[in-house]
């Protein structure tokens, strides 16, 4: 795309270009450095109090205090701080991001006592979203992506994984992926791309959920490798996701998709155990896969299985808010059993659509108890490291992308703490700074 087309694309109030930049007077810089946190270590914050970090060419330089770095580096365009807490940014390790349509009809409906596999099997919900997926134009869904993805930037997103599977058939998820790799391309923000083919049995086999199975395992999957090939040479395959869940795919269903995945080279990630609990996050760790996802229904035995593993425990704490349920992943005891957990948005148009990890933050302390630290953790370097991207992004360390947010907090804790605003300041994106300024708090 030309450079102008781009700018109009871009979620900025104000934008420099610098490659060189020194970001200082942080009054708290949160490196989480160390890599991905396990269990009891969870919450580990790697906070330099009156921080700064030295970005170059998209990358991050040095982490130090701010006198240190201001006095090795004075001839550095300086950003200032100012006392707010300066943290990596969130990365948003499960969503569905693309899609046609709306259900605010369903949600009415839900909130009036309809519940939501009910609805589908009634052939709404996710299939009333296919209905709309397939008949929008690839302009019209990159469109209405690019808005949820440049609001889960302004929120402090800087890498989302983003899902297919509201096509169903092999050319509409093949467009969704199309439109997923243009997305990236004139955003500019990272995508971690995953193909969910077995999101929902199609309408086509109503009745026949193997036949579809077989349709994915059999004929999508080795297309969609073929495609990706062709469409993204030389970038690694995408995930390949599963919804194991009573009406969508069972077991035995959600292995067979899985095997011939990993078979084919796809790295796997699953959702298992939103509703009901059919064994899928040890399915998860047997086949290795980087994420088991959901997790509210999952059994001790599956939760020692996952804590044994490096497959991570992505828990979404809106998914169940949005849906006005009361029971959440429990997170204690994947923490106390040595699990590694992150957190997510699950946006999508049925059961959640909100866009905010800081959200998703506020409501992982209360319903789940984690700490205001333990929750960001799980946000950032845990949220990497489920998308396999922990080498990369998801903490402030020599090296990685220069993904960095400045809060308009003083203290980390104001995260969770507050809740339903933008606390946002700053974004800066491998090394592009955006503002969303709105004037911020500072203790007396
Ligand atoms: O993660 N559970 C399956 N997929 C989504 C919901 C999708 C939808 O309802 O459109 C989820 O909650
Ligand atoms: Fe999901």
């Amino acid at each position: 795309m030309e450079n102008e087309e781009r700018e109009k694309y871009t979620p900025i109030l104000s934008r420099r270009y610098n490659t060189f930049m020194l970001i200082h007077s942080a009054s708290q810089l949160l490196t989480l450095a160390g890599g991905p946190q396990r269990g009891k270590a969870l919450g580990a914050l790697g906070i330099i109090e009156d921080g700064a970090v030295l970005i170059r060419d998209e990358k991050i330089v040095a982490v130090g205090k701010t006198d240190e770095l201001r006095a090795a580096y004075p001839h550095e365009p300086r950003l200032d701080a100012d006392g707010c807490v300066v943290m990596p940014g969130f990365v948003d390790p499960h969503t569905h991001l693309i899609w046609g349509g709306d259900r605010a009809a369903e949600f009415e409906m839900k909130m009036s006592g309809a519940r939501y596999l009910d609805i589908l099997a009634a052939g709404g919900g996710i299939l009333s979203t296919v209905r709309a997926t397939r008949t929008a134009s690839i302009e019209a869904l990159v469109a209405q992506a690019r808005s949820r993805l440049l609001r889960m930037f302004s929120h402090g997103t800087t890498t989302v994984e983003a899902k297919t599977g509201y096509g169903l058939q092999t050319a509409t998820e093949l467009r969704l992926l199309k439109a997923l790799l243009a997305l990236e391309e004139d955003s500019r923000i990272d995508l971690a791309i995953t193909f969910l083919g077995a999101h929902a049995i199609a309408p086509e086999f109503k009745g026949d959920p193997q036949g579809y199975t077989d349709l994915v395992s059999e004929t999508m999957l080795p297309i969609v490798r073929q495609w990706w090939e062709t469409h993204a040479p030389g970038r690694a395959l995408p995930f390949v996701d599963v919804f194991c869940e009573t009406g969508a795919f069972d077991l035995a269903q959600s292995r067979q998709i899985l095997e011939k995945a990993k078979n084919l080279g796809f790295p796997l990630k699953i959702h298992a155990d939103e509703f009901d609990n059919l064994g899928g996050a040890s399915l998860a760790v047997e086949l290795g896969a980087a994420s088991a996802d959901h997790l509210v229904r999952t059994s001790d035995a599956d939760i020692v299985a996952l804590a044994a593993s490096d497959t991570v425990a992505v828990s979404l704490p809106c998914t169940p808010f949005g849906l006005a349920e009361h029971d959440y992943t429990p997170a204690q005891k994947i923490i106390a059993a040595g699990g590694m957990l992150a957190l997510a948005t699950d946006c999508n148009p049925g059961t959640t659509w909100n866009e905010s990890m800081q959200f998703v933050i506020a409501l992982a302390c209360r319903m789940m108890k984690l700490t205001p630290a333990q929750a960001i953790a799980a946000a950032t370097i845990n949220a990497a490291h489920a998308i396999r991207r922990a080498d990369r992004v998801g903490s402030l360390e020599e090296g990685k992308q220069a993904d960095v947010l400045v809060l308009s907090v003083p203290d980390y804790r104001h995260l969770g703490y507050r809740y339903g605003t933008n606390l946002v300041r700053q974004v800066i994106k491998s090394g592009r700074v955006y503002s969303m300024d709105v004037g911020y708090y500072r203790s007396a």
